[in-house]
């Protein structure tokens, strides 16, 4: 009987166990797997099981060779004011020329945090207990305003959220930007090996297959014809950010212009770490290229490493906020000109068939997931710049359920946020040494989404509030 040429190939590449249990199934179920095993390049699976699945592959390899990396320092901590002035008015002119499209990965499962539900859905204000998404929303609708040109806003799900993302967005309306320009598609997903470079299977006509990090979202922009579609609309500029992160400045003038101006390909901020042992990313030269050498392939010792002032050497963080030229973003995911991201891999507990066709639920982990990491482009682009932001302006993640980057640390973030601009604008407002007030408030992205959108607003009121408990401007 003639073979179907995919499970045909399926056998050439040594994978012909994923068609095992075909005949067992009905058509449907037949059609499922066969479409699932359509999205698997095995010429790209095999080298990962060569260079990832040896014995001597993964974990702290290859960070040899590190020196930190340069970055543009804030004013206020010995940068030129001049071109940091430079930079926004070039910022704000590529926004007022609607150049610049917003992209979200929204694809992470928010096991951490103990939600059931696409996380930008998650509830993060303290007065209005506005979603993520909502607060994004309202950011980019307010900079489309300002600048006169509504932005495109792009948001990569993954296969598990996408179809909650998507009624989600339908049931709020867009939150008022319009369905035609709020973007959602699903990222990529890569199956699932055994130690051995097998495909696991989930059942009989399903892959084990998992969302192929937030470096697909590179792919995934291009499979998905947002690329094009940012073309059309006149978009060359893409800047891009995590769903965790409600302080994000997502559309930042000053960071689209420092860009624009360096002519970098991709740009990133980073942010003092608070410590050594804070658990983000490194921004590091690697033999000359610009790199991000994740806490856990850091070797300690460097984490730990003085300038003779006290800071730390390795201290620009990475904050995972990047501004993308799209014509890069379409070299990466073509993988021309040499442009390359590596797979990382980590060890996971499957649940999985054997071979005789029965579940397994391993209690340890018996197999690895492939993923790419978005900063995994630095080293390929022409040109790339980091420049430093303000922790307390652009980065409180909602990460864990409790303790450090929880809904409860990121809720006092965004008060002390509002605190310090009421307070730059000439209001009186009770709070304690940390900046953060006895009682709640909130400031709608709408009426201010940065000090200078805040005061502009704040001077407008012909009655401006007492601010006490429970006060919502917007
Ligand atoms: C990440 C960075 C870290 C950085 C920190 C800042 C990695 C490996 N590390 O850590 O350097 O300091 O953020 O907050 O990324 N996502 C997808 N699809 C996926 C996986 C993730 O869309 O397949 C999205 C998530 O929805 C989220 C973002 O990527 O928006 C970050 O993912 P997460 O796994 O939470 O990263 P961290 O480990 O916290």
């Amino acid at each position: 009987m003639a073979q179907h040429p995919l499970i045909e190939a399926f056998q050439h590449a040594g994978q012909g166990h994923v068609f095992a249990f075909f005949d067992q199934l009905d058509a449907a179920a037949q059609q499922r797997l066969l479409a699932e095993a359509a999205e698997v390049d095995l010429g790209e699976f095999a080298r990962l099981s060569r260079t990832l699945l040896t014995p001597a592959a993964g974990g702290g390899s290859g960070v040899t060779g590190l020196t930190p990396a340069p970055y543009e320092p804030r004013p206020e901590n010995g940068g030129d004011p001049a071109a940091w002035a430079a930079a926004r008015v070039a910022g704000e002119e590529a926004l007022r020329a609607g150049r610049v499209a917003v992209f979200t990965v929204a694809g992470g499962q928010g096991t951490r945090l103990g939600f059931d539900g696409p996380k930008g859905t998650f509830p993060v204000t303290p007065v209005k207990e506005k979603t993520l998404f909502q607060v994004f929303a309202e950011k980019i609708a307010a900079a489309g305003r300002r600048f006169g040109r509504p932005l495109h806003w792009f948001i990569m799900t993954s296969h598990a959220n996408h179809a909650a993302t998507e009624a989600f967005f339908a049931g709020h309306d867009y939150f008022g930007l319009g369905a035609g320009h709020v973007h959602l598609f699903r990222q990529g997903r890569m199956p699932a090996a055994g130690h051995d470079g097998k495909i696991l299977l989930a059942a009989k006509d399903a892959l084990a297959l998992a969302p192929d990090g937030h470096g697909g979202s590179l792919r995934a922009l291009d499979r998905s014809g947002s690329l094009d579609l940012m073309a059309q609309a006149g978009a060359d500029t893409i800047s891009y950010f995590q769903v965790d992160n409600p302080l994000v400045r997502c559309v930042d003038a000053e960071f689209i212009g420092w860009h624009l101006l360096c002519g970098a390909e991709m740009s990133a901020k980073a942010t003092p770490k608070t410590g050594p042992g804070e658990k983000v990313g490194h921004f590091c030269l690697q033999d000359g290229r610009l790199t991000v050498v994740e806490y856990t392939d850091l070797p300690v010792a460097l984490q730990r490493e003085t300038e003779p002032d006290g800071q730390l050497r390795y201290r620009a963080g990475s904050i995972g906020i990047h501004v993308f030229d799209r014509e890069f973003v379409r070299r990466m995911a073509c993988g021309g000109d040499g442009a390359a991201m590596p797979f990382h891999r980590a060890d996971k507990k499957v649940p999985c068939l054997d071979a005789a066709g029965r579940l397994v639920k391993p209690a340890a982990p018996n197999g690895v997931k492939f993923e790419l990491f978005v900063f995994d482009a630095l080293p390929s682009a022409r040109r790339a710049v980091v420049i430093e932001t303000r922790r307390a302006d652009d980065f409180s993640p909602v990460k864990n359920a409790t303790g450090e980057d929880s809904p409860a640390t990121c809720r006092a973030d965004q008060l002390r946020q509002w605190v310090r601009w009421l307070r730059a604008a000439g209001a009186e407002v009770p709070a304690d040494a940390t900046g953060l007030p006895p009682f709640a408030l909130e400031v709608s992205p709408l009426f201010g989404y940065d000090e200078d959108t805040f005061a502009a607003s704040w001077r407008r009121l012909a009655v401006r509030p007492p601010v006490t408990a429970g006060l919502y401007l917007a």
